[in-house]
């Protein structure tokens, strides 16, 4: 008798903690438990002082695509590196370059802020997968879409595998705000097809880290009550507060 209550004081112990603690972990989701924005960083050129980036954003998330006003992608520089160029995006903020005079770059920010163009740009400054107003469609909804990328020119930077510092401290806003990003790691470098397939070329360096979609940060009330959940509208479902945890323990829903 003791042991069953014991049991069952145990149990729901459990259960509230899991509770509480999806809740604030959050991002997962049942139906899509690995849901994550995958962003690659490939060096696929060096140049007199830098190099040539290829930043992929890949939305591996199941339901959640970015809409308007789409995304903002953020990160701060290791060193004092500039950005001379970029296709296919934009710095929102040019930034202070009374340094460099002669010679003026695309934003000198220590923590730059990009976003997408809109559709309809001129050809010169468009890149592959880019341009689409920073809507990115989700894994399951449209995969042909749930990618976006662009190509920045670096200064500053070295030009050697040595040189070359990780851009840190990543940040990716959505609609909602609503994303954690990890660090950034090196990995196997990618491999791209051209010449229409016949022909694999591999980036020099390749580094990487994964978003997650955080109830928290998107909105005061998570939205994970129901099976909607997947969708950041709260207008969709509304949801009542604290209907799957709390932030604070103690207000936690058993
Ligand atoms: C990101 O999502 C993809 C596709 O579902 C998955 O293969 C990958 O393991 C995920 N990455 C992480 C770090 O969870
Ligand atoms: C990290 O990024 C945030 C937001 O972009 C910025 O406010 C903060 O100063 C950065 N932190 C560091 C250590 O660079």
């Amino acid at each position: 008798m003791a042991l069953r209550r014991f049991r069952s004081t145990l149990r729901s112990s459990v259960v509230t903690y899991l509770l509480c603690f999806s809740a604030v972990v959050m991002a997962y989701d049942i139906f899509d438990p690995t849901a994550n924005i995958t962003i690659t960083w490939d060096v696929v050129s060096w140049t007199p002082d830098g190099y040539v980036a290829v930043v992929k954003m890949n939305n591996y998330q199941m339901y959640r695509p970015i809409m308007t006003p789409g995304w903002t992608l953020g990160w701060t520089w290791a060193k004092k590196e500039i950005i001379w160029s970029i296709l296919g995006a934009q710095a929102i903020d040019q930034g202070d370059c009374k340094d460099l005079p002669s010679n003026i770059p695309h934003s000198c920010e220590k923590s730059p802020r990009i976003i997408d163009m809109q559709p309809g740009v001129p050809y010169n400054q468009q890149f592959l997968n880019c341009c689409k107003g920073g809507f990115v469609s989700s894994m399951g909804q449209d995969p042909a879409n749930s990618l976006s990328a662009f190509q920045l020119s670096v200064g500053n930077s070295g030009n050697t595998y040595k040189t070359v510092g990780l851009p840190k401290n990543f940040s990716l806003l959505g609609p909602n705000q609503g994303y954690t990003c990890s660090p950034i790691s090196i990995v196997p470098s990618s491999v791209s097809l051209s010449s229409g397939g016949r022909r694999k070329n591999r980036a020099l360096m390749s580094w990487q880290l994964v978003c997650r979609y955080s109830q928290f940060l998107a909105s005061e009330i998570p939205t994970c009550c129901v099976s909607m959940s997947s969708f950041y509208n709260s207008e969709i479902t509304p949801c009542l507060s604290c209907a799957c945890g709390c932030r604070i323990n103690e207000n936690c829903v058993t």
